[in-house]
């Protein structure tokens, strides 16, 4: 089975209650009506109801079974002003810019405020808002997760040729959100990708933290921080199969991975593969969709303490609905 098709019939299985609080644009009306369609979630939609109701039936969209939430007219607004000023005491937020900020154009705040409080079980956001603000929006409500400070992201790369990763698919990390990780990060990174491979994939993970270097090839500060957050990674995760620094090739190609870096059990057999900046693993996972003409499945976020999902602004319904599928597995 497809590895969409999977992790819809895993949403299907237990049914979470998903926050889209960009109902002004139509995209996520005709999500909503498919997403309930299939089955995959509860779905709220967040904005003024007969507006939305209003744009829907123009559109020959049918809502039945979605919810429709208003911030500005909510019954749990106050509340929620109550728990944004708690969470964000420490910075001074007074009641009424946690109360501007929850019934912001973009919802944002409000849709964050239902994932923290329970009301949703996921959110999923990104058709019109950019990244940094559905990322901050989403930290600032419903925080990290125990014991984990960074939030960060992973995508679902499914490549063309089944020697890859496991049969073709590799995670890679972190492409969308840290612009310039320290070692503490990396390491974090690589053990939230190593859980969420194991969570969608089913198997271990095999983690190779990537570099220019191949142990010990170059030396550099580069190298060092990579070669530090591999030592971190096995204190936060003693039993993780973790390698590095190790090239791609190195990481990815078992005949490499033996000349380069022999007896590893991660080199040439890796399934997930953390680049060490920003710069290079945006660029790694559009040249390897791009030119290697691998599937990108993502950026899914983690390191949250629940489940919020961003969209790239051209999205399609289709992948919404997925995103919403996968939101959905995260929030079970
Ligand atoms: C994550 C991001 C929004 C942080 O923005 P920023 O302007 O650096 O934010 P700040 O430094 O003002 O931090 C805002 C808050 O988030 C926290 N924070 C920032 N990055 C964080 C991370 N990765 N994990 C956890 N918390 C983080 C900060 O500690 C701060 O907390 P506070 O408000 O309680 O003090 C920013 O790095 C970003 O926009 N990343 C996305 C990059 C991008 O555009 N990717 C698109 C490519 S697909």
């Amino acid at each position: 089975m497809h590895l969409i098709d999977k992790i819809k019939a895993k949403a299907k299985l237990n049914l979470q209650t998903v926050v889209l609080p960009e109902s002004y644009d139509e995209r996520m009306l005709y999500a909503a009506e498919k997403i309930v369609e299939q089955g995959l979630a509860k779905v709220v939609l967040l904005g003024n109801p007969d507006k939305v109701k209003e744009s829907a039936t123009a559109k020959g969209v049918k809502l039945d079974g979605v919810e429709i939430v208003d911030p500005n007219t909510s019954a749990k607004l106050a509340s929620y002003v109550d728990g944004l000023v708690e969470i964000r005491k420490k910075k001074g937020l007074t009641p009424e810019d946690a109360r501007k900020l929850l019934t912001a154009e973009d919802n944002l705040y409000y849709a964050g405020m239902m994932v923290r409080m329970g009301d949703a079980g996921g959110c999923v956001a990104g058709a019109t808002s950019t990244t940094g603000n559905v990322l901050r929006a989403s930290i600032q409500t419903i925080g990290t997760a125990a014991g984990i400070k960074t939030v960060s992201s992973f995508f679902i790369m499914i490549t063309k040729d089944a020697k890859f990763g496991e049969d073709g698919v590799v995670f890679f990390a972190d492409c969308a959100v840290n612009p310039n990780p320290d070692s503490q990060a990396l390491a974090e990174i690589a053990v939230a990708t190593a859980g969420n491979c194991k969570a969608f994939l089913d198997v271990e993970a095999k983690v190779a933290m990537l570099s220019f270097s191949t142990k010990g090839s170059a030396t550099h500060p580069d190298v060092d921080k990579v070669t530090k957050a591999v030592e971190i990674a096995k204190q936060l995760a003693p039993d993780l199969l973790i390698d590095g620094e190790l090239q791609a090739d190195a990481a990815l190609i078992p005949s490499i991975g033996e000349k380069k870096a022999p007896g590893s059990a991660v080199a040439g057999k890796a399934n997930v593969v953390i680049f060490p900046d920003l710069d290079s693993g945006n660029i790694g996972y559009k040249l390897t969709e791009r030119i290697g003409g691998a599937v990108a499945f993502g950026p899914i976020l983690q390191g949250l303490a629940k489940p919020v999902n961003d969209l790239s602004r051209g999205c399609s319904v289709d992948d919404i609905v997925n995103v919403v599928a996968f939101t959905a597995v995260q929030a079970q």
